[in-house]
């Protein structure tokens, strides 16, 4: 049954989604992941109030969730309970669409430092999402299943548990000169083109970039940042990998 959750809208403005990923084969052991995202062997159900873990069989559930270079993707979540002990409002740190967003208190740091920077440089950076629990993100992907379909989706939208949102680390700007959407058009903006410069200083990195849709299972959003720390993102910039590249290598699961 396809429970439709009725929840704040997100503007996703100009999204095709194409080529839907879905769930991998069952496996419990951790194994060393394929460069990949395995192609999917079922569609399984819309997501309903059972458990996920009787949704999304097989997925491994990590425990690291605190650990900065943890990695989640399609094949890899998060337990429900999952939540960050260091959330902190990000309010009065930069301008957001909504009140009372949270990021983990370190992430929330660097978010001020980058803000700031970007003002002193005519740059006006809008966070219009942040941490998103486990519930939450179940409602946002039920809503965009109900909206677009299971297939396009899962193109651009994490099952609960897989989100890097529910991290506390992962960040979507936008801006006034996208209406304060979520579109591709973000990546010629004076805003998003300030992020793909200057981001790394501050130790964010983008998840999903544009053409490696076959490696992260996701379009490509230039709106999405994930903050790994200075050092690791200095790291992942000398390796020439990818987020979901340096994290299968280098993180933690
Ligand atoms: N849009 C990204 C994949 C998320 O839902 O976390
Ligand atoms: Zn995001």
């Amino acid at each position: 049954m396809v429970v439709i959750v009725g929840i704040a809208s997100f503007v996703y403005a100009n999204k095709t989604p194409k080529n839907p990923q879905q769930l991998g084969t069952v496996i419990r052991k951790i194994e060393p992941l394929k460069a990949e995202i395995p192609k999917a062997d079922t569609v399984t159900a819309s997501v309903t109030a059972k458990p996920s873990t009787e949704i999304s069989s097989g997925v491994i559930i990590t425990e690291k969730g605190d650990e900065i270079l943890v990695l989640i993707n399609k094949n890899i979540r998060l337990p429900e309970t999952y939540e960050p002990g260091d959330l902190v409002s990000i309010d009065g740190l930069v301008k957001t669409t909504h009140s009372g967003l949270l990021l983990r208190a370190e992430a929330a740091k660097a978010l001020g430092s980058i803000t700031k920077a970007a003002k002193d440089e005519g740059v006006n950076l809008i966070v219009l999402s942040a941490y998103r629990s486990f519930w939450s993100q179940q409602a946002t992907f039920s809503s965009w299943v109900g909206s677009a379909g299971l297939a396009a989706a899962e193109t651009f939208s994490a099952r609960p548990g897989h989100s890097q949102h529910q991290l506390g680390t992962a960040v979507d700007f936008t801006a006034e000169s996208v209406n304060l959407g979520l579109t591709e058009n973000f990546t010629q903006s004076k805003e998003g083109a300030w992020l793909s410069q200057n981001a790394s200083k501050f130790g964010f990195v983008l998840s999903y970039p544009e053409g490696k849709e076959a490696i992260t299972g996701y379009t490509y959003e230039p709106w999405h940042w994930r903050y790994i720390g200075v050092e690791n993102t200095q790291r992942m910039t000398q390796s020439g990998l990818i987020l979901e590249e340096f994290l299968q290598r280098y993180g933690v699961i």
